[in-house]
């Protein structure tokens, strides 16, 4: 298999379950603590050893390119003062995390539709995506851990974890046998599953390493689950033409696509944080104690 170089990031959804919030804003942008959600996947990323990154936006998404962008003015505010230092290294920083580049999807047609629409900047070579909702915290890089699993096995490769049966329907279910270690391989999957229909707990949690094959597949595809060009349908041909592996992924995962998940991934990494996170453990407890 090919050095796994490139990564799609979809950033093309609207947000619906976030709004107010998403109104205006893409929900990429919504920061957690002090960085918006797309910069941590777009490090991940980066530490994985990508170096070409896609971003499928749509209309309104335009403060993604921004920030990733350089931006003159700041920096030449920030420049010159001692206590600024650190911000306008972080600030610069942000511009050279990888090579980004745009697309936008112009109709939302589902997850296999926008990866689809990757084709070109892909070309032949093994990619990662990315989903943007799944913000994960692990020693390795998640997208590294399943680099390292595709090119073990020369295979392609979806990160799993276990997830109860009833919440499976959030999902992607994959049929899976053991193969070594945290890897196994997957003979079948299929997408937003009830109970009766899962095909195992181990559910695919927004990444994965895909080889070229899967944009010939994603063409022909008719809409599945919710009318949409599904992903995990794509995939499921995918695994039936050529081997794929499912890495039981060591680290946590964020669904900051819902309330929820934004507020576990704010106070978990605002405890991390070296500025926030001796303060946030003391409110914590404080607040512990009220309730
Ligand atoms: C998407 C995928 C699904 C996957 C999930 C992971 O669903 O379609 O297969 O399991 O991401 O977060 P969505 O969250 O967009 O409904």
């Amino acid at each position: 298999m090919k050095h796994v170089r490139k990564a799609v990031i979809p950033a093309a959804g609207l947000g619906t379950r976030v709004l107010p919030a998403t109104k205006a804003m893409p929900k990429e942008m919504l920061p957690i603590v002090d960085k918006p959600a797309i910069q941590y996947i777009v490090e991940e990323a980066a530490a994985s050893g990508i170096e070409d990154i896609l971003i499928i936006t749509n209309r309104g998404k335009g403060l993604l390119e921004d920030h990733f962008d350089r931006a003159p003015e700041l920096e030449a505010r920030l420049t010159g003062s001692p206590e600024k230092e650190a911000v306008l290294e972080q600030i610069v920083h942000i511009s050279r995390l990888a090579n980004i580049f745009y697309v936008r999807q112009k109709e939302t047609k589902g997850l296999g539709h926008a990866i689809w629409r990757a084709k070109r900047f892909v070309g032949n070579e093994p990619f990662a995506v990315l989903l943007g909702d799944d913000i994960m915290k692990a020693e390795v890089p998640v997208t590294r851990q399943l680099i390292d699993a595709a090119e073990t096995h020369s295979a392609s490769a979806v990160g799993v974890q276990y997830v109860p049966t009833e919440a499976i329907s959030k999902y992607s279910s994959v049929k899976v046998t053991p193969l070594e270690g945290r890897v196994f391989r997957v003979s079948d999957m299929n997408e937003k599953p009830t109970p009766e229909q899962m095909l195992s707990n181990y559910a695919i949690l927004g990444r994965y390493v895909l080889t070229p094959d899967i944009f010939d597949i994603l063409e022909n595809l008719t809409p599945g689950y919710g009318g949409e060009i599904q992903l995990t349908d794509g995939l499921k041909q995918l695994c039936r033409q050529a081997p794929m592996v499912a890495v039981d992924f060591e680290g946590r995962r964020y669904d900051t696509g819902n309330l929820r998940g934004f507020l576990e991934a704010t106070i978990d990494f605002g405890l991390d944080h070296p500025q926030t996170g001796d303060w946030l453990a003391q409110f914590i407890r404080s607040k512990a104690r009220q309730l």
